[in-house]
This record gives structure tokens, sequence and C-alpha cells, in this order.
């Protein structure tokens, strides 16, 4: 049994709260939130828990496994920190933390200290990205041409952190697993409607070393929701729409065949229109299956597939986006 403190139950923190207290493999040991009323709430659904706003104390605890940190953005590379020093196994909340040195430092104390440091990149554990994965492997799609994504709402809108830093670490880990490519440059153009310097809109597009690239559009200034992504490749394209109750992945036959025997052009550039199936995908709650393997690594102590290398990757392209933006979308290369 893993036991497990979970820090900061906010608005998603209590998701993660929920599923540790569900899971046998786990025992959700305390509760720590800066709120009193926040802490009385989780105290009465999970009375078998400690509920303190005393970090220091969760980390004396030397039954205590793991710290599951869920409080926001800024406070996220403190606090896995002093975890990591404490000698617990962490798992971060995306954005990882906001500097790139800052994931590198977490990463590598991490390694130094044998310790898990997993990042909730809760879209590598979504079982239709996990098909696409997979199909993609096996070629079904083709060449992968290109990749967008789209993450919009009328939704809540943060002070501490931009619509970029916000939603895009969802798009962009998903997009680096699926191609398994090194991002070269990304550019980004956005805007602050609402609050000085705090991008409410954000367009950004990735380069990849082949000729692949990605479009991320977020915005929680839009009059639809929508959490889309499309995939374009040299046989097949296929779109995953986490909206849809149950026909979350469509795929699509179609696509255009340069031909060497032709008279005119359109014959030259042959259109092909064939079936659209929808794959039987066994769903399950993305965030169970995320905690699953966070429980499996800390258990059988097994590097988990977001582990602080993929958290450096999704900071750098992160890091790169918001210096493109704050500089008029010129591309910024991504070390
Ligand atoms: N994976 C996802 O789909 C997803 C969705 C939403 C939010 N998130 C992430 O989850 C994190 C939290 O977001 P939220 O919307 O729940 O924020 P929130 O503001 O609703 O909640 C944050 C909570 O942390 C507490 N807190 C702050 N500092 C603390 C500290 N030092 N010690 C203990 N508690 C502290 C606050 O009192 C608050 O209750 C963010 O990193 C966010 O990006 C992830």
């Amino acid at each position: 049994m893993i036991e497990v403190a979970v820090i900061g139950v906010g608005g998603w923190g209590k998701n993660l709260a929920r599923n540790y207290y569900q899971l046998p493999e786990a025992n959700l040991r305390y509760i720590c939130d800066l709120d009193p009323a926040k802490l009385e709430a989780m105290q009465r659904q999970y009375p078998g828990a400690t509920t303190t706003s005393s970090y220091d104390d969760v980390l004396a605890d030397p039954e205590l496994d793991a710290v599951v940190i869920a409080t926001t953005g800024p406070s996220h590379y403190e606090l896995a920190k002093k975890a990591l020093l404490a000698g617990k196994d962490v798992y971060v909340e995306k954005p990882f933390v906001l500097e790139v040195e800052h994931a590198v430092e977490l990463t590598e104390l991490a390694e130094k200290g044998d310790r898990i440091v997993m990042v909730g990149h809760l879209l590598e554990y979504h079982p239709v990205v996990a098909r696409l994965k997979s199909m993609i492997e096996a070629g079904d799609l083709g060449d992968v041409y290109y990749i967008y994504s789209q993450r919009l709402n009328l939704g809540t809108v943060r002070e501490d952190e931009n619509a970029l830093w916000n939603f895009a670490p969802h798009d962009i880990s998903s997009i680096l697993y699926l191609l398994g490519k090194k991002p070269v440059d990304v550019s980004a153009r956005g805007q602050d409607y609402l609050q000085r310097d705090v991008e409410d809109v954000v367009f950004l597009t990735i380069s990849f070393e082949d000729s692949t690239m990605a479009h991320i559009h977020v915005s929680w200034l839009d009059p639809h929701k929508v959490r889309k992504l499309t995939i374009v490749g040299s046989s097949k394209m296929a779109v995953f729409d986490d909206l849809e109750s149950s026909e979350k992945l469509k795929v699509y036959d179609k696509g255009a065949r340069l031909s060497q025997d032709y008279d005119t052009f359109a014959e030259y550039v042959g259109l092909r229109f064939g079936d659209i199936t929808i794959p039987y995908v066994k769903t399950g709650e993305p965030l169970r299956i995320e905690c699953l393997h966070f429980i499996d690594c800390v258990e059988n102590r097994k590097q988990p597939r977001s582990d602080g290398h993929d958290g450096i990757r999704v900071i750098k392209v992160l890091d790169a986006a918001q210096r493109s933006l704050k500089n008029n979308g010129v591309p910024v290369a991504i070390d």
C-alpha cells in the first residue's frame, strides 16, 4: 500500500484526492491546503485522511511515500523540491514548473536521490491518445504531415498564468508523445484582452526536425467549448474529439495521391475519399489511469511515461513559445 499526500485541493486537486482515496493500491494519508474551508470539506468527505495546512508536518512523516502537488503553477518548484529533498516520490500537476532550469534541477535531484518525479500530462494517459500512438507507430495513418489541436472555452480566467501555460501543456505533451520527434522551433502569437500581460488567446506553431508541423490554439475567451486534435497523415486522417461521449475517435480514409501518369493537373493530384470509421476504444477516466501509473511507478520503482525528462521537453517548448509571444511571433529555437 502506497501512502499518499495530496497538496492543494482546489478545482483540480479534489479530483486527485478522490482518485487516491478510491484506488485500492493507495492510502490517502494526508490532504494539505492553506484554505481551512477546503480542509473542512475534505475532512467530512475523507474522514480517514489527516487534513493539515502544514506541508512540513506532511513531509516529516517517515511513513509517507509520495506527494501529489496540485497547487497552482508558481508554487510547484518549491514544493516539489522540498518533497524530493525529504526523500519522497513526487507527482506534479502541469505545468511542471515555470523555468527550464527548475525542470532540469528537479529531474536531476530525483535521479540523484533515486526518487520518482512524474508530471501530470494527463492526455498521455488517455485511451484515445494511446490508440492514436499505436496507429501512428503501425503506419496506419502513413507519414504524419501535421497535427493541430484546439482547447477553447469561455472558462476560468487565471491571473497567475496565461492561456498558454494553463492549457497548452496538454496539447504540447500529447503531440510530442504522439510524434516522438524533436521540436526545432516555435512561433506564438496571442493577445491580452482581459488583464494586462496575461494572454487570453494564443496560437502557436511548432516545427519538427523533418517537415512535420503542429499548431495549437488555446483560449479561455471563446464562444465554443472545444477539445479537439486532428492528425493529417499521408494515408489517413484522424480526429480525436474529447467532448464526444463515446465516439471520441474518427478515422477518415481520405487523402491526396500524386500520380506519375497524368494529362491534367486534376489527374496529377488525385483526391481519395474513403470510409470514415469509428474505432472502439475502451474508455476509462484518464485521471484514474494516470494515478494508477504513478502508484505502479512508486511501488515497482519504474520510470513514469511523463517523467522529469518529458516535463523538461514540454517546459522548453512553453518557454520558447512565451519568448516568441513577447516578440510578436518571431520563431524561437527550442534548445
Ligand atoms: N490535468 C488537468 O486536466 C488539470 C485541470 C485543471 C487544473 N490542473 C492543474 O492543477 C493545478 C491546480 O489547479 P486548480 O484549478 O485546482 O487551482 P485552484 O486555485 O483551484 O486550487 C489550488 C489550491 O492549492 C492551494 N494551495 C496553494 N498554495 C498552497 C500551498 N503552498 N500548500 C498547500 N495548498 C496550497 C490553494 O489554497 C487552493 O485550494 C494547476 O497546476 C493546474 O494547472 C490540471
